[in-house]
């Protein structure tokens, strides 16, 4: 995970660094560090916590240099402390590391080095990585370069690391497998970063670097060659991403920034691609590939956490509409269970970032088998992104709080396109449903703005519970993954225990929780299971469980049965998930904020989960 910035050219490297992690601090948070080089040498600070942390241990210290590199971590080998921060020297300090990923046989190098006669400071992978480089550097008489090949043919394992060495203050060498790496091309001037945030008010130029490629930075010029050293030539992507994009705008919180942002999120995702007044719909990416979408006999949808949820969204609207049976599946469990992957199945994955380790190798995995896969992603250009046939990106913007909100609303917003998009091929959806469903699509960002307007009445329920130990999320059919969404985003931000179900399975297990102390959040909107889930409410109620419920606008009766109502407009079933998951993100984060708790950069989690 970690986030990775360098920079070498003509500018302070270290103010440029500093900045730039930031700007990456929601890959990981544990520690910080920078390396920084000028006539006095390769010099290394580093410390345990935010990158505020580190500002502070560089404050009063003058640095100046036109090279520098810098790292905050996540931290898998070893616990947070000053010790384990990147940057690493190696044995001999003749160059430092960064990196970001797992050497999955750093044991075994180490103790080959050990037998040398090394020494290490860390309990890190990456220490290990840095002075196995210069061990070969050392004894091969080769260049840096020569050295980095050699011993990452040797290294298994996710990586991208960044390495700077005192022989040669032009030189950075950086590399990349299973781990993003961005370069930025400037005038004389070269950026990397794990995504391209930090780089774009320098330059939009930037070159995505692909798995088992070296860039080498020297002299002001750039190479790239593959891990068997064959040169290769780079494509100069223009990124579009606009600063105003990865900051703040007046919010407390980028999670609050993003959830407000969703009437425009949804509607960007939908941007040149639904025309409700003429009854059309295209999606660009999926164009050559719609027949066989809707001629796929089943689909297996992949994903990790709120992604997933996103998937068992789609599961229900997939089936629904354009009749195909869809799997959903956690990559993770998928990657390591030899799934039975058949001639016309097509896989979807679906990830946020592109970057997420299970859900690449649940891909890998899938493509072995002969399987089509299409993408939902975020990030433009992610590793993921390039790995599928085709797909859609959902257009959310960047997404830096690690609770994921928008990007949710966005993915769904996606998939619904897509099974629209099928149904209409396959002939499963009539014309009038086809047109309806579109016109009503393009309500929801003014329907979503609706119920950002009830953030005060939420704010006020949430005062009340900011003290609850556990909290029970119910809802069924399409609402079931809004309720597992709901918790999951009340667990990951207020540190809260909470579960969801689908309420009708409350009776075989969960029921026993129910007592006066107990919050349950009921998703209880005017659609086909509204009367069930109502009796659902009443069992909660006849064991004084205190209800929250999301009632449809203008419903009468459940405000006189439970404690607590909070009116969504009335939504088409299919669309209900884009509006209905809103004010549960929004009663989260409430919470969340009143506990004091870190809402974007919560404990133990990173944005972009690059291992396994
Ligand atoms: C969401 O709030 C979480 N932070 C997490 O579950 C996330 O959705 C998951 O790690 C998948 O990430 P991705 O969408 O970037 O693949
Ligand atoms: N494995 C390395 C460590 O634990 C890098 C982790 C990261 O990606 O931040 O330090």
């Amino acid at each position: 995970m970690c986030g990775i910035v360098a920079y070498v050219g003509h500018r302070e490297a270290c103010p440029l660094v500093i900045k730039g992690l930031k700007r990456l601090e929601y890959r990981g948070y544990d520690s910080a560090g920078v390396a920084l080089m000028n006539g006095q040498g390769l010099k290394i600070y580093k410390k345990k916590g935010k990158v505020v942390a580190l500002e502070q241990e560089l404050d009063g210290k003058e640095i100046h240099a036109t090279i520098g590199m810098g790292h905050t971590r996540w931290a898998t080998h070893g616990e947070p402390n000053d010790v384990n921060a990147h940057p690493h020297y190696s044995f001999h300090r003749k160059l430092a590391i960064i990196h970001n990923g797992i050497i999955e046989n750093y044991a075994a190098i180490k103790q080959a080095l050990l037998k040398k006669g090394h020494t290490f400071t860390s309990e890190t992978d990456t220490e290990v990585l840095g002075q196995f480089i210069e061990d070969i550097w050392e004894n091969n008489g080769g260049s840096l370069e020569e050295a980095v090949r050699l011993a990452l043919q040797e290294g298994v394992g996710a990586y991208a690391i960044v390495i700077m060495s005192e022989a040669d203050p032009t030189q950075l060498i950086a590399a990349r497998k299973g781990s993003p790496l961005v370069i930025g091309v400037g005038d004389n001037e070269f950026f990397l970063a794990s995504d391209a945030t930090p780089i774009v008010e320098y330059t939009k130029d930037v070159i995505y670097l692909n798995d088992y490629e070296i860039a080498v930075i020297k002299n002001g010029e750039l190479k790239v060659v593959t891990l068997d050293n064959t040169t290769t030539t780079p494509y100069v992507h223009k990124v579009e991403l606009e600063l105003e994009a990865i900051e703040k705008g007046g919010f407390d919180h980028f999670m609050l920034k993003e959830i407000f942002e969703q009437p425009r999120s949804i509607a960007d995702s939908m941007r040149g691609r639904v025309q409700a007044d003429a009854g059309t719909l295209q999606l660009g990416g999926l164009r050559d590939y719609l027949d066989k979408l809707a001629k796929s006999k089943r689909i297996v949808i992949v994903g990790c956490g709120t992604s997933w949820h996103a998937g068992l969204v789609a599961e229900y609207i997939f089936e629904e509409l354009a009749r195909i049976p869809v799997e959903v599946e956690y990559a993770s469990e998928f990657r390591y269970r030899n799934p039975i992957i058949k001639e016309g199945d097509i896989v979807i994955a679906i990830s946020q970032s592109g970057e997420t380790a299970d859900t690449l190798a649940a891909i890998e995995l899938a493509k072995s088998k002969g399987a089509t896969i299409f993408g939902v992603c975020n990030v433009v250009g992610s590793s993921i992104a390039r790995a599928t046939d085709a797909g859609a990106y959902t257009h959310a913007g960047p997404e830096i709080g690690v609770a994921s909100t928008k990007a949710f609303t966005a993915q769904v917003t996606v998939l619904t396109l897509m099974a629209l998009a099928a149904a209409k091929r396959k002939g499963t959806i009539s014309d009038s449903l086809f047109r309806q469903l579109l016109a009503e699509m393009e309500s929801i960002p003014a329907k979503v703005e609706k119920v950002l307007q009830a953030a005060d009445k939420i704010k006020e329920i949430a005062y009340i519970f900011t003290y609850a130990r556990n909290f029970i999320y119910l809802g069924r059919g399409l609402n079931f993954p809004v309720a597992l969404e709901g918790a999951l985003k009340l667990k990951e931000i207020s540190y809260i225990h909470a579960e969801g179900y689908p309420a009708a399975e409350m009776k075989h297990g969960p029921i026993a929780l129910i007592d006066e102390d107990m919050p349950v959040v009921v998703i209880a909107t005017k659609d086909s299971s509204y009367e069930k889930v109502v009796s659902n409410i009443q069992e909660v109620k006849a064991r004084k469980g205190r209800v929250i419920a999301i009632t449809t606008e203008g419903d009468t009766h459940l405000p006189g049965m439970v404690d607590f109502t909070i009116e969504i407009p009335k939504v088409h079933e299919v669309l209900m998930p884009l509006v209905s998951v809103v004010p549960l993100q929004l009663l989260a984060y409430d919470i969340a904020v009143m506990r004091g708790r870190n809402v974007d950069q919560p404990r133990n989690l990173a944005k972009s989960v690059t291992v396994e």
